[in-house]
């Protein structure tokens, strides 16, 4: 399962793929693709001797333009799945529709709670018990796709929404690769009625 992961930021993410590819799940990174030049993820990418590519949408006009490009760099991989791992752009339709059924995303929260940003904060602010992150095939709905597997943790006292992020990360760097697995060993999969596993609704 050739794999392209697009980041923003620090990777850890990222960096439990590469761990969990090192430990025997069947897929290979093709490339890494951060729209951030300054991304850590670039630098664990190239530790790992990932061929890395950075795409700032800066220097595009709008959206779509930025995202064809993407699309391009991307495709010339050809991948059998796409990773966002702390990719911090809002990605065109037109985007999302090439890539149905092989595009998943991880989003700090459990949806469908706390769609878009600063989950850790809400969450602390309704005083919720629980907390935690979800794995998700991305559609035009923002962070609202049809959900695979989901990590929760407590939410405890004294919490702030650094401590909180910290151990839902955790819950992240478990779940993510789980479900790259999962659709590496082509067990996960979008179809007509949601997703399925094993050929099972989920
Ligand atoms: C994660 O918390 C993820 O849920 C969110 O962005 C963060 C990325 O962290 N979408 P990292 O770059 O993988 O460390």
């Amino acid at each position: 399962c050739n794999v392209v992961v697009l980041i923003s930021g620090s990777g850890s993410n990222l960096q439990a793929l590469i761990d969990a590819i090192a430990a025997g799940l069947p897929a290979r990174i093709g490339a890494v693709i951060s729209n951030r030049a300054d991304a850590y993820g670039l630098v664990r990418a190239q530790n790992a001797g990932i061929a890395t590519a950075v795409l700032d949408h800066k220097g595009f006009d709008g959206r779509e333009a930025f995202d064809r490009a993407l699309i391009e760099r991307i495709d010339a991989q050809r991948p059998d799945l796409v990773v966002l791992a702390g990719f911090m752009r809002i990605l065109s339709a037109e985007f999302v529709r090439h890539y149905a059924g092989r595009l998943l995303n991880i989003h700090p929260s459990l949806l469908p709670r706390y769609k878009g940003l600063h989950t850790h904060q809400r969450a602390l602010e309704a005083g919720d018990a629980e907390h935690g992150c979800s794995v998700h095939f991305v559609t035009e709905e923002l962070d609202g796709g049809p959900l695979v597997v989901q990590a929760v943790v407590p939410v405890l006292n004294g919490d702030t929404p650094d401590s909180l992020a910290q151990r839902v990360q955790r819950g992240e760097h478990h779940i993510y690769p789980l479900a790259v697995r999962w659709f590496a060993e082509g067990r996960l999969r979008l179809g007509e009625q949601g997703v399925e596993l094993d050929g099972q609704p989920l």
